[in-house]
C-alpha cells in the first residue's frame, strides 16, 4: 500500500514516520512518499525517516519527490500537512491582529482567516490532482484551519476527513491517569475543530469526568483559563484553544509583550533540522515534544487503518474526526463541518449521535460556524469585502473598524499567496 504525504518536508514528519513504524501492524505500508517543494529539507527528512524505519526493521520504501503528480499517483491515501508561506506567514497571522486588540493565533480569529485564505486554493488544486491520479484515495487533512479546509474539500466533492490531535491527546492524558490504553477512553467531545468541549470520558461505560475534575481540575482549568470552580460547576473540559475566548484580553496583553509562536517554532525547527541531519540519529528526538503535534501520528494511523478497512479487530471504536454535520449538531447547517466522535470505515467517517450542546457552548459554536462559512466563501471566491464580512462575523473581531482594517492588512500581507489579490 502506498501512502503519500504532501508537505513531507515538515519537521513534524518524523512524528508521523515514528507512528507508522511503531504501529506498522495496524497499517502495513509498502511505500511512503514524502512530497515537498523544498528539495534540501526533503532530502534531510527523507534520510532521517529511512533511518527510523530501518531501526524498526521495516522494509517499506521511503520515496521523496518534489513532483506532486508522481508522488500521489496510485496512492491509497494522501495526507495533507502543508503550511503555505511557512513560519514567516504564520508570524504575520500572529501579529497583525494584535494591532487591533485582537488575538494573534494561527487558527483562531483573524490569523486563522488569513491562513485559510492562503491555504484553501492550494489544497483544492492538490485535491483535484488526487481525484485524477488516485481517484479511490482518501484525503486526510491535518492542514489548518482544519474545519474550513475540510469543508472546502467536501464541498468540492472529495473523499476527505479532517483530523486534529487535541482529542487524542486528552485520551492519552486520561489513559495515563488511569493506567489504561488511550483507546479505552471514550470521549464525549463536541464542537468545531479547535472549539470543542469534553463533557464526558468513559472507561468501560463509567464516566470518569466528575472524578477527573475533582482530582485534576486545576491543571485542566489553567489550559482554558476558566476558573476551576466554573469548570467543576459546568462539568466540562474545554479544549485549550478556548483560552483564546475565555482569556482573550489577557492573551492579547501577553502576546504583545512576547515572542510570536512562529518565531519560537522557527528556532525549535532550526535545532530539529540540525539533529535530523545527524546520521547517527534514528529515533524522533525529545525536542519534538516542544511542538504542539503530540500523538498526531497515532490519530493518523488509527484513522487511515479504519478508512482502508484494516481495523477488523476494533471496528466500532469511535474516533474523533472532522466530518459533515448532517444533523449531528441540529442547530448548525447540515453542510457545516463539525468535530465529533465518528465511526470510521471504508465508507468514510460517520458521526455518532451526541447529546445536545447546552446554549453556553452552542451559541459560540453557531457563531464560529457562521464565520467559517464566510471564511470559506472568501478563500474560494476572493475579494476584500468577503474577508471583511468573515471578520465581522467572527466573535473575536466583530467590530466594524477592526474588520475593515484587518481585512485590508491581512490581504496586503498575504498578497503573494492569494490568486485573486
Ligand atoms: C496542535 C494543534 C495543531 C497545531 C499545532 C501547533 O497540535 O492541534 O492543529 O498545528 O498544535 O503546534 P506548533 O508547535 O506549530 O505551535
Ligand atoms: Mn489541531
Amino acid at each position: 500500500m502506498k501512502l503519500a504525504v504532501v508537505g513531507g518536508g515538515s519537521t513534524y514528519t518524523p512524528e508521523l514516520v515514528d507512528g507508522f513504524a511503531r504501529l506498522h501492524e495496524i497499517l502495513p505500508l509498502d511505500e511512503l512518499v514524502l512530497i515537498d517543494p523544498d528539495a534540501e529539507r526533503l532530502r534531510l527528512i527523507g534520510d532521517f525517516a529511512s533511518r527510523i524505519f530501518a531501526r524498526q526493521g521495516l522494509s517499506a520504501t521511503i520515496t521523496t519527490t518534489g513532483d506532486l503528480d508522481s508522488g500521489i499517483d496510485g496512492a491509497a491515501a494522501v495526507l495533507l500537512q502543508l503550511r503555505i508561506g511557512g513560519q514567516a506567514a504564520r508570524h504575520t497571522d500572529e501579529t497583525i491582529p494584535l494591532q487591533c486588540g485582537c488575538v494573534g493565533q494561527e487558527t483562531t480569529g483573524a490569523g486563522g482567516l488569513a491562513k485559510a485564505l492562503r491555504t484553501v486554493p492550494t489544497v483544492l488544486r492538490i485535491a483535484d490532482r488526487v481525484a485524477e491520479l488516485a481517484p479511490e484515495a482518501w484525503i486526510v487533512d491535518f492542514t489548518n484551519p482544519v474545519g474550513i479546509v475540510t469543508r472546502a474539500l467536501l464541498d468540492a466533492g472529495h473523499r476527505a476527513v479532517g483530523l486534529c490531535n487535541v482529542a487524542r491527546g486528552l485520551q492519552h492524558t486520561i489513559g495515563d491517569w488511569y493506567g489504561v490504553d488511550a483507546d479505552r477512553i471514550v470521549l464525549d467531545h463536541a464542537g468545531l475543530n479547535h472549539l470543542t468541549w469534553m463533557r464526558g470520558a468513559r472507561l468501560d461505560g463509567v464516566d470518569l469526568l466528575p472524578e477527573i475534575l475533582e482530582r485534576h481540575g486545576d491543571a485542566l482549568a489553567r489550559r482554558s483559563r476558566l476558573p476551576v470552580d466554573t469548570l467543576r460547576r459546568l462539568g466540562v473540559v474545554p479544549s485549550y484553544y478556548l483560552t483564546y475566548y475565555y482569556g482573550h484580553d489577557e492573551v492579547v496583553a501577553e502576546q504583545r509583550g512576547g515572542q510570536s509562536r512562529a518565531h519560537q517554532v522557527a528556532a525549535i525547527e532550526q535545532d530539529l533540522l540540525r539533529m535530523y541531519a545527524d546520521p547517527a540519529l534514528d529515533e524522533k528526538p525529545a525536542l519534538l515534544e516542544e511542538r504542539g503535534g503530540a500523538y498526531y501520528s497515532e490519530a493518523a494511523v488509527n484513522l487511515l487503518a479504519a478508512l482502508l478497512g484494516r481495523r477488523g479487530d476494533k471496528p466500532d471504536i469511535p474516533q474523533v474526526a472532522n466530518v459533515r454535520n448532517n444533523g449531528t449538531l441540529p442547530f448548525l447547517p447540515d453542510e457545516a463541518v463539525v468535530e465529533v466522535p465518528a465511526l470510521i470505515g471504508p465508507d468514510g467517517a460517520n458521526p455518532l449521535e451526541v447529546p445536545p450542546l447546552a446554549p453556553l457552548y452552542a451559541g459560540l459554536v453557531a457563531h464560529v460556524a457562521a464565520y467559517e462559512e464566510l471564511a470559506l466563501e472568501a478563500a474560494v471566491h476572493g475579494g476584500v469585502h468577503r474577508v471583511e464580512d468573515a471578520l465581522l462575523a467572527h466573535p473575536l473581531v466583530g467590530q466594524a473598524h477592526q474588520a475593515r482594517t484587518l481585512a485590508a492588512e491581512l490581504v496586503a500581507a498575504n498578497r503573494a499567496f492569494l490568486p485573486w489579490a
